[in-house]
């Protein structure tokens, strides 16, 4: 790969072609697109700049190399991306991510996005759409929501102590501390738990709880051993514990009218319908995603 600090060919070129040949070989779907964001990264220069590099023949210095080979040689061992360049692109933002905390992944986008077309009908009416982010990871929807609809004010509940001090980073580095607030609690709990106070009165419950079955252990080594467990699996023998749980926390979040956004996975669709089906709920739907998999319960509150 890389030539070792001081020795071989360091042309920006040569270096890519290396980078992108290793992670080849080590089985990374897309080795192309990863080789240039992690030479980005290491170059601190935006993916874009590398072309004009390229062409005027760039050379990288003993330390860019050095960090460089770090960093492919991890990446070859299936730590994911996102964790080697500390980021997640998620709609608009970009999102520090880490050891500890689930990488938000872009089907997700389809949800939030969703939830910011709600919260945007709350506040063209002249409200001021109250959001709730159940299981908020790193805080991508609620802080996708706070970013897209300026007028709302986003309360996102996370169980991980690790999860919840990366949402807390991302709230801050994004400057939306005023609207968005991160609360450490239990998104299960039938009584609302920490979310009392706002019990009635929620305009839009918008999660993505975990919902892998404990027999379905994901193939990728970058989910299996490093997005935390917590946000994998979703608790009894369907994984849809906490999914069923964060239905009948909504139920006691919403106001009349309220919209419930709970995403799932693709053989959950009938399951997850059901869980909204009684007297709580005036209509459960399942939405979909661009492949045409089943993707999320929706729901409105009666
Ligand atoms: C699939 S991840 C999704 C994270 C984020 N919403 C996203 O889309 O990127 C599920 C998250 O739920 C959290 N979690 C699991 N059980 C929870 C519970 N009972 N209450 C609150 N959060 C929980 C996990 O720690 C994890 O951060």
């Amino acid at each position: 790969m890389t030539a070792p600090a001081g020795t071989g060919d360091r042309s920006l070129r040569t270096v890519l072609a290396a980078a992108h040949h290793r992670l080849e070989a080590a089985g990374i779907a897309s080795p192309a697109a990863d080789a240039h964001l992690l030479v980005a990264h290491v170059l601190g220069v935006p993916r874009g700049e590398l072309s004009r590099r390229v062409v005027l023949g760039y050379e990288l210095a003993d330390d860019e190399a050095a960090r460089l080979e770090a960093a492919v040689a991890r990446r070859a061992e299936r730590v994911p991306l996102q964790h080697l360049t500390g980021l997640a692109p998620f709609r608009r933002l970009e999102l520090l991510v880490g050891p500890g905390v689930f990488v938000p992944r872009a089907e997700t986008e389809l949800l939030a996005g969703w939830a910011v077309e709600a919260a945007a009908g709350v506040a063209a009416a002249g409200g001021e759409p109250l959001v709730v982010d159940l299981c908020t990871g790193s805080g991508a929807i609620a802080l996708a929501v706070a970013d897209e609809v300026p007028q709302a004010r986003v309360v996102a509940v996370e169980l991980g102590a690790d999860a919840v001090a990366w949402a807390r980073r991302n709230v801050e580095r994004l400057g939306l501390g005023a609207r968005v607030e991160v609360r450490a609690g239990d998104a299960a709990r039938a009584d609302a738990g920490v979310l009392a106070d706002v019990a009635g009165e929620v305009d839009i419950v918008a999660a993505n709880p975990p919902y892998i079955p404990p027999d379905a252990e994901p193939v990728e080594p970058e989910v299996r051993d490093h997005d935390p467990a917590l946000a994998l699996y979703g608790g009894g023998d369907d994984g849809l514990a906490v999914p069923r749980a964060v239905v009948a926390t909504a139920a006691r979040l919403l106001r009349p009218g309220g919209l419930l956004l709970m995403e799932h996975g693709e053989l959950q669709g009938a399951a997850t319908r059901a869980f909204a089906s009684g007297p709580d709920w005036a209509g459960a739907r399942t939405e979909r995603d661009l492949t045409g998999r089943d993707r999320a319960l929706v729901a409105v509150r009666s």
